[in-house]
Order: C-alpha cells, then structure tokens, then sequence
C-alpha cells in the first residue's frame, strides 16, 4: 500500500513538473517571439532603405555592416539573438547542433504542408531556452540569395563573403531561421 502512495506521489509530482515546463515554454515563446519581432522589422526597413538608395550592391554592405549590429542590439535582457541556416553567407551564422537539427526538421515540416510564416521550435536545453522561428524568402530576397544573381552583385558578394552558400533559394523557399537562446536561473 505505500508503495502505491509513493508511485502515486511521483506520478503527481511528474505531472506538475510536465505541466510546469509546457507553461514555461509557453510563456518563453512569446517573450522570445517579442524578441524577434523588432529586430526583423528593423532588419527589413534597414534592407529596403539600402536597396533604394543605392540598390542591390550597395545593399550588401548594409547587411553586411549592419545585420549583426542589429543582432547584437536585440541582444539584451538575457536574450542571444541570431540568424542561421542550412546555407549560411556570413560563416559566422553556421548552426550548432541543435539548430541543425531543427532547421531539417522545418524543411520536412513546411514538405508536409506547414505554414513557413508560423514554423517554429522551442525547448528547454541543459538550463537554456532555445527557439527558433522560419525565415522564408521573399521574392525581393533572389536578388542576393537567388539562382540568378547579377554580374556586380555576385562579384561583390565573393569578395566579401568567400564562403558564401547563400544562393539559389527561390521564393517560397526556406531562408533560414531565426535563433534565440536564453539562459534560465
Ligand atoms: C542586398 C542583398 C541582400 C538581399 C536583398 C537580402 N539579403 Fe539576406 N543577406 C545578405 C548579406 C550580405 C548577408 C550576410 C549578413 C552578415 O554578414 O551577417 C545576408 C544574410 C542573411 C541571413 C543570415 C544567414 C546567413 O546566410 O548568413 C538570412 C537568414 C537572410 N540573409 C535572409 C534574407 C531574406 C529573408 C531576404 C529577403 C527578405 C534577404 N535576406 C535579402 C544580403 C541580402
């Protein structure tokens, strides 16, 4: 009869700890997706401001300048913010194991019919949160990720980016990811 209490015990003990942990999750999306929305939008404005000003090619040196800048500026609050992917331009991007991971599961997630716009992953990880949301590519994007990229372009991204995979997406495709990491007390 003990026995059954204590088996009893645990398995309640379990259940509020499962229930505590998809709370927490929950919860941690959110804030992280209210991360992200900021730094994409500042990301796009800085892209389009760029494109129009002194289109594609010069465009790359904003990005180039800029993006990790604006990575490290929504970095705060305990949060780590990136972007990665299974092709990556800049090296320093390139996915850990996990992101890995999760950016294939994506690619057999959006296969199988999920909205790219609403992909996402989050878990907790030896003390850490980690998420991570889908990028996909827009057609304003192919101009510097597509599989037909011009001649200056081109030439100006190898120069800058000798290691650059970040080509050949097409609209629809996805880009990547954004990468988000907290550490939990
Ligand atoms: C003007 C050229 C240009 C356009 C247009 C462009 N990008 Fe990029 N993209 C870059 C450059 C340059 C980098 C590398 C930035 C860096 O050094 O961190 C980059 C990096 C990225 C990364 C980070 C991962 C990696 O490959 O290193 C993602 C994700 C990304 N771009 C998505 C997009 C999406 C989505 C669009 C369309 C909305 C887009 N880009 C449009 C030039 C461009």
């Amino acid at each position: 009869m003990k026995h059954i209490i204590l088996l009893a015990g645990i398995i309640v003990a379990v259940t509020q700890v499962q229930a505590q942990t998809a709370a927490n999750l929950a919860e941690l999306s959110k804030e992280a997706k209210t991360v992200i929305q900021p730094f994409a939008s500042n990301l796009q404005a800085t892209l389009k401001k760029g494109m129009q000003e002194s289109g594609p090619e010069g465009a790359i040196l904003v990005c180039n300048t800029d993006a990790p800048e604006l990575a490290e500026q929504a970095s705060e609050n305990g949060w780590t913010v990136g972007r990665t992917s299974l092709k990556t331009r800049n090296s320093d991007n390139r996915p850990d194991q996990w992101e890995l991971e999760t950016l294939l599961e994506f690619e057999q997630r959006k296969a199988a019919g999920e909205d790219p716009m609403s992909i996402a992953k989050a878990q907790i990880i030896e003390g850490e949160f980690r998420f991570m949301k889908a990028i996909p590519t827009a057609e304003a994007c192919t101009a510097c990720h597509g599989t037909s990229i011009s001649e200056p372009v081109q030439a100006k991204l190898s120069t800058l980016y000798p290691e650059d995979q970040a080509t050949g997406f097409s609209a629809g495709d996805l880009r990547g990811a954004f990468t988000l990491r907290k550490v939990l007390e």
